[in-house]
């Protein structure tokens, strides 16, 4: 096949601050052709993820930025419609590692069968995909919650707080969620099971975080950075131990951050409270975690004790501003693109 079929999104240029629809440019290009081992795929469902941000940007990071007029990078859930790899045939449902665009060709090695039969395929990208398993190899290998301890976790409507939310209740502790307004709020509380939710766009989250916590914050699983980070802070116990997974809320941020310098006081309760702060990329536990993860959390969502919500946005063209909303709370679930 050699027609001008294949629909992608490139990026056009790098943002300064929030990104714009025009840092996107939407192309037509031929659909490439398979050599031996690789399939031809047909993308399904594209994943959009916080991390992309940081592909759009040249700024020195754990992984190499997307250049400008290449494809943008994304998790992908695919149709194989032509195959030189005898392990896949046509009809086969795989999770691949495609990008923004309608067909992409793939090594055989680099996919992973999906059966419909056992879940959404769309779970692949979320619960059962790479935020669930951000979450439980974050939580359970650095935060380590014990019975009765307080885990506090913000964007927690998301796949990676959903999860860090539901999971800490599994294993005894007290699940306090943060997130952005009265719906997600209650979704969180009712629907995913924490046992508190504040509204980080309370003008008095702080003091309502205080009074969710009385016993103090033993795991604090970092998604945001900012304010929330700010109000958690003093209520970190002797011994807390804090996953630093992501800091949504500086992405967009350019140049210096404003404030005082507060490295030493940060510096003074790590000493006096022995805390533990480590940083991670979930890749780097995948290997050793990964297949455990898959068995708990099929077992987990089968018994109702892990729910999720999906947020799918209709077509590859509107993956721009749903990302761009992403970053800003637009979106109610594991955000996808059904192409
Ligand atoms: N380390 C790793 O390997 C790894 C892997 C996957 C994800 N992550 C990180 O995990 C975090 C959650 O990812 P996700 O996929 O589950 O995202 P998500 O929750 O679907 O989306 C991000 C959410 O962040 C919240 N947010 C944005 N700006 C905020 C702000 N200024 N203050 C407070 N909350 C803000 C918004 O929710 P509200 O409307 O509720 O505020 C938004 O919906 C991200 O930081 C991501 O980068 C890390």
């Amino acid at each position: 096949m050699s027609q001008f079929e294949n629909t992608r999104i490139v990026l056009a240029s790098r943002p300064e601050g929030r990104p714009t629809p025009q840092n996107f440019r939407l192309e037509q290009a031929a659909i490439p052709a398979i050599s031996e081992g690789q399939v031809l795929l047909k993308i399904l469902y594209l994943s959009l993820d916080p991390y992309m941000r940081g592909r759009m940007s040249a700024a020195k990071s754990y992984a190499a930025p997307t250049d400008i007029g290449q494809v943008m990078e994304g998790g992908t859930v695919a149709e194989v419609i032509e195959s030189r790899d005898p392990a896949f045939k046509p009809g086969d449902i795989v999770l691949s590692y495609s990008g923004w665009q309608s067909h992409a060709a793939a090594s055989g090695s680099q996919l992973r069968k999906l059966d419909p039969a056992n879940a959404p395929v769309t779970t692949a990208l979320g619960v059962l995909g790479m935020p669930g398993f951000t979450a439980y190899a974050g939580l359970l290998t650095i935060g380590q919650p014990k019975p009765g301890e307080t885990v506090v976790v913000a964007a927690a409507s998301g796949p990676v707080g959903s999860a860090v939310g539901q999971i800490a209740r599994i294993k005894g502790a007290r699940a306090v969620g943060i997130a952005g307004g009265p719906e997600k709020c209650a979704f969180v509380h009712e629907t995913f099971g924490f046992d508190a939710v504040i509204d980080h766009r309370d003008p008095d989250m702080a003091g309502k975080l205080a009074a969710a916590c009385p016993n103090g914050v033993d795991v604090y699983f970092e998604n945001v950075g900012g304010h929330v980070w700010d109000a958690v802070f003093p209520l970190l116990n002797t011994f807390a131990r804090i996953p630093v997974c992501g800091l949504v809320a500086q992405y967009n941020a350019s140049g210096d951050f404003p404030g005082p310098d507060r490295l030493p006081t940060l510096m003074r309760e790590v000493l006096s409270k022995s805390l533990t702060i480590r940083g991670f990329i979930q890749r780097e536990f995948v290997a050793a975690q990964g297949p455990a993860f898959r068995n708990e959390m099929a077992s987990w969502i089968a018994d109702g004790s892990v729910k999720y919500k999906e947020d799918v946005v209709q077509g590859l063209e509107n993956a721009p501003e749903a990302l761009i909303g992403l970053l800003e709370g637009k979106n109610f679930g594991k955000l996808i693109v059904k192409l």
